[in-house]
């Protein structure tokens, strides 16, 4: 939140019509307000002294008063992730920082949502937004219904029939079956019925996709995944195309007390420089390997929105303007030791959760295990692997894959 004032160097950046590759690289900064370091520096602090009596009992203003507020890079962080989801075409009011992905998805509710309240989730989303949606949002009595992200009339049906109907909770894609949703339509019906519409949009990033842009109400991001891009920092954020709604939220965070280390916030910036690159990187390697993993006898189903296989690919080329590494697969199922054999083997593809790193890496699933009720279009037998493609050469990743494959077609069934 902008407690602090914004840096000279910041609006000037801002007044340009410079591109958001151009912006990300060089926003943010105010060298000559730090003895000229190009990069802000990390403020570390819980107490901020006051000048005087006047200023402590607030007849003076200050742009910050306790450090759980802000300091200055948290301030040109948020300044930067606004920008990142529309801030300067006007979409985005404000961003609210947070200390991880989770969090972001779990501040909106806890902010917005009251009790009596009913929230429609998406079938697809994250498995921990789920969780918290299940176990924590009834102690607060807010109840909530799942929906299907590919039958938005069924959705409009279950608004309609709910008068405490108050917030759309959308993810697209999918996390882990990569379903796209139509959010313009969504948002639509959230405003027809005053509803909140909001996106998990860590997979688009705010490269790929600005939910703002598509008439969401607000967009949420894990900084995890691709913004911080190295697998060594957790951070969130969310922002909203309306004051009041920023502002709720941020209250939320103040009263709650949820803070975020100045080193964190740098590690988010640093990010931001190279997001563009990265990301668009990601994306290219990511469908080389989907077209060679297309060619693969054991890939029954590619489960990517930017390839043309996809049954949603038409939305992602609509609203879409590139896209990420982050897809999955469905191969045929052979015994869980076959299984091992292809994925233990790996040389370059770790195996472990969260994505967006330069490090290539997998996460392996049986496609029933998400307790999906809605999404039926994933066939019984079958394993799921979901790949996000890291920075390595892209021809060593398919050797690496293919060799993989080599020993799954060798080993018994
Ligand atoms: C779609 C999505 N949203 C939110 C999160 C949570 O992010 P974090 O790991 O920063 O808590 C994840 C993490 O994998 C995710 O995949």
């Amino acid at each position: 939140m902008a407690y602090y004032v914004a840096s000279k160097t910041t609006d000037k950046v801002k007044n340009k019509r410079w591109s958001l590759t151009t912006k990300l690289a060089d926003g943010g900064r105010d060298p000559f307000a730090h003895a000229g370091f190009v990069n802000i520096p990390c403020y570390r602090g819980s107490t901020i002294q006051f000048a005087d009596l006047a200023t402590l009992d607030g007849e003076k203003s200050v742009s910050v008063r306790y450090g759980l507020q802000t300091t200055p890079l948290l301030d040109a962080l948020s300044e930067m992730l606004t920008t990142l989801e529309g801030g300067e075409e006007g979409l985005a009011k404000g961003c609210v920082l947070v200390s991880s992905g989770l969090e972001a998805v779990t501040l909106p509710m806890l902010a917005l949502l009251d009790a009596g309240d009913h929230l429609l989730v998406t079938d697809g989303a994250y498995a921990p937004t789920h969780k918290f949606v299940e176990r924590m949002l009834p102690r607060f009595g807010i109840s909530h219904e799942r929906y299907d992200p590919t039958d938005l009339p069924s959705l409009e049906k279950m608004v309609a029939a709910n008068k405490r109907s108050k917030m759309i909770w959308a993810e697209s894609p999918s996390s882990q079956t990569f379903e796209m949703t139509d959010l313009p339509a969504l948002a639509e019906i959230a405003k027809r019925h005053g509803l909140i519409s909001v996106a998990d949009n860590s997979w688009g990033g705010g490269i790929a996709m600005r939910p703002l842009e598509l008439g969401m109400d607000i967009s949420v991001q894990s900084a995890t995944k691709y913004i911080s891009g190295h697998s060594d920092t957790l951070m969130g954020f969310c922002v909203a195309n309306s004051k009041e709604l920023v502002d709720k939220m941020e209250d939320a965070r103040s009263l709650i007390g949820i803070y975020n280390a100045s080193e964190d916030a740098s590690m988010c910036l640093r990010g931001l420089r190279t997001l563009d690159l990265r990301y668009r990187e990601h994306g290219r390697a990511g469908l080389t390997v989907c077209d060679f993993l297309a060619q693969v006898p054991e890939v029954r189903k590619i489960l990517h929105p930017a390839h043309p296989s996809h049954p949603q690919h038409e939305i992602w080329q609509r609203d879409c303007h590139t896209t990420c590494g982050l897809f999955s697969v469905l191969i045929e199922k052979k015994s869980r030791a076959a299984l091992a054999s292809l994925v233990d083997g790996l040389e370059l593809f770790g195996m472990g959760y969260s994505w967006g790193g330069y490090k290539s890496l997998i996460d392996v699933s049986l496609p029933q295990g998400f307790g999906r009720r809605c999404l039926a279009d994933v066939p019984e037998d079958c394993w799921l692997i979901r790949f996000h493609i890291g920075l390595e050469d892209c021809q060593d990743l398919i050797n690496d894959l293919m060799a993989g494959f080599e020993r799954y077609r060798a080993a018994k069934n």
